[in-house]
């Protein structure tokens, strides 16, 4: 660690994982739900849609946490001055805190605006907005007061801008279920596949720049690259989510041909990824880094690209929209994407936040290959069993719950699987918690 302030960081790390553990717990109440009868009165005060609420909000809040963590980690070394106010972006850590606990507690109570993945109601959004506003702020003038600007800051900085903004698009209750509905996706979808991945973007380029001692040109060519390609399709790519809300048909062309498109950036960041292996300076002195950054663009090829383009096309999606294969694609594109660039980013710098230069890395090598093969055989099996209810309730035409019981065995077995993922989080976290230094070749 080189400045001071970057120590806040690993309180947003800390926090962000307790919270990524409480919501994977939710995740096995949630498929329990699909492989159990849960007593009435259990569902009575606790139904599938509160706890599907906390499983989700966990998940946005943990990973913007990390997001701000890595912010400040990142933002004291590029422009090599301490963070402006540490005193403001510890306010702004209690701020959000606060409102996810009271959020929580809300969902538990029924205070909810119903809208998924965004259920917080209004008064607590304008908290959230005060949360980024600061951070937004101390970040922007800590990049002001250094004047000393890199690509990587500015993409960072613009897509911070862009999310904060497209949160706005969701506040208000709009009348019109249709208008209602085209909003929210410019939040979860123009965050997902737009903001977010500029936050990927620089985040990924300066660790790797980090990792392998590349030259920064070379980074920041291909992040000109990946941004203009993002840009270019997720924005007209929202489509996808038109076809059927009841917006008019010329969506199922710009969304179909736009989205299609995606994965395109999405593979430009794995090449660029190996090709700084190629143009590696430096031995790689933390290689369980370098996995977990591989792993990450793999997995986020695999899990938005592939996935993502199995559903997109408006003749496939007119069958499976809403069932299990998209939430094998939400599970698969969430989890490659942006729990493994959090957990590359903590394994970055949370032991070096500790003084750990060389990190043991055994544990992390169990928690990652655990999470990832659990993960990718739950993609599988909910997929199974989402490809399965579109053809029976679709094709068939079979009633909702008849399907289900054809689905049973294969949310089953993603229980099963469930229990693996969870066991491989509690083990990356205690790593990630207490980190261990490198024993040195040769003793000592
Ligand atoms: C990392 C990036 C991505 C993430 C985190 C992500 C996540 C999600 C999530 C959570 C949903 C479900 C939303 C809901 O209805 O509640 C969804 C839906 C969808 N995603 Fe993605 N996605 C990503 C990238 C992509 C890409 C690149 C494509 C296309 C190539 C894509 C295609 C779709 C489609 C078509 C749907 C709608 C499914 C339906 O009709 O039910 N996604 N995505
Ligand atoms: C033990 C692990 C997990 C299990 C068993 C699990 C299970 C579930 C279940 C049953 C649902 C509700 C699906 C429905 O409404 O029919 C759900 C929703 C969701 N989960 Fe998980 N989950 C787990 C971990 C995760 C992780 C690690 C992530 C992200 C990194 C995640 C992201 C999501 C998302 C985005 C949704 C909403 C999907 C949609 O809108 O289609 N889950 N999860
Ligand atoms: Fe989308």
């Amino acid at each position: 660690m080189e400045y001071r302030s970057q120590k806040i960081a690993s309180w947003y790390f800390t926090i962000a994982l307790l919270l990524f553990v409480l919501q994977v717990m939710m995740g096995l109440w949630l498929i329990s739900n699909y492989v159990f009868t849960i007593p009435q009165e259990i569902v009575n005060v606790f139904p599938f849609a509160t706890a599907r609420a906390m499983h989700t909000n966990l998940l946005v809040l943990w990973m913007l946490l990390g997001f701000m963590g890595g912010t400040y980690y990142i933002v004291p070394e590029e422009t090599g001055c301490d963070i402006w106010s540490p005193r403001l972006a510890w306010l702004q850590l209690i701020v959000l805190v606060a409102t996810g606990v009271i959020a929580l507690a809300g969902f538990a109570a029924g205070w909810t605006k119903g809208r998924p993945l965004l259920e917080i109601p209004p008064p607590l959004n304008y908290l959230v907005v005060a949360g980024a506003l600061i951070f937004l702020f101390n970040v922007g003038m800590t990049m002001f007061k250094a004047r000393r600007w890199t690509v990587i800051q500015g993409v960072l900085l613009g897509g911070l801008v862009f999310l904060a903004l497209l949160y706005l698009a969701g506040i208000p209750f709009y009348r019109n279920e249709v208008i209602d509905w085209y909003y929210w996706w410019w939040v979860i979808h123009l965050w997902v596949e737009g903001a977010w991945e500029l936050v990927t973007g620089a985040i990924m380029a300066f660790i790797l720049m980090r990792l392998t001692g590349v030259d920064r040109q070379v980074v920041e060519k291909w992040l000109y690259v990946e941004i203009g390609l993002f840009m270019f399709t997720g924005i007209a790519g929202t489509g996808h989510h038109y076809y059927w809300i009841g917006a008019p048909t010329y969506w199922l062309w710009v969304g179909g041909i736009f989205s299609a498109l995606e994965p395109l950036p999405i593979l430009l960041m794995v090449i660029d990824t190996m090709t700084y292996v190629r143009h590696r300076k430096v031995q790689i002195a933390n290689p369980h880094t370098w996995t977990l950054a591989v792993g990450c663009a793999v997995f986020h090829l695999i899990g938005a690209g592939v996935w993502g383009f199995a559903h997109t096309l408006p003749q496939i999606n007119y069958y499976t929209h809403g069932s299990q294969v998209t939430v094998s694609h939400g599970h698969m594109a969430f989890f490659g994407a942006y729990a493994l660039l959090n957990i590359t980013v903590f394994y970055f710098a949370m032991p070096r936040l500790k003084g750990i230069e060389v990190y043991k890395p055994t544990l992390g090598k169990i928690g990652f290959w655990t999470m990832s093969s659990a993960m990718m055989l739950m993609g599988i099996t909910f997929g199974i069993a989402g490809v399965l209810q579109s053809y029976l309730e679709r094709v068939l035409g079979m009633g909702y719950m008849t399907a289900q019981s054809y689905m049973h065995l294969w949310m089953a077995v993603t229980l099963v699987l469930g229990v693996c993922f969870f066991a491989g989080v509690v083990i990356t976290v205690i790593d990630l918690l207490f980190p261990k230094p490198a024993v040195k070749p040769g003793g000592a």
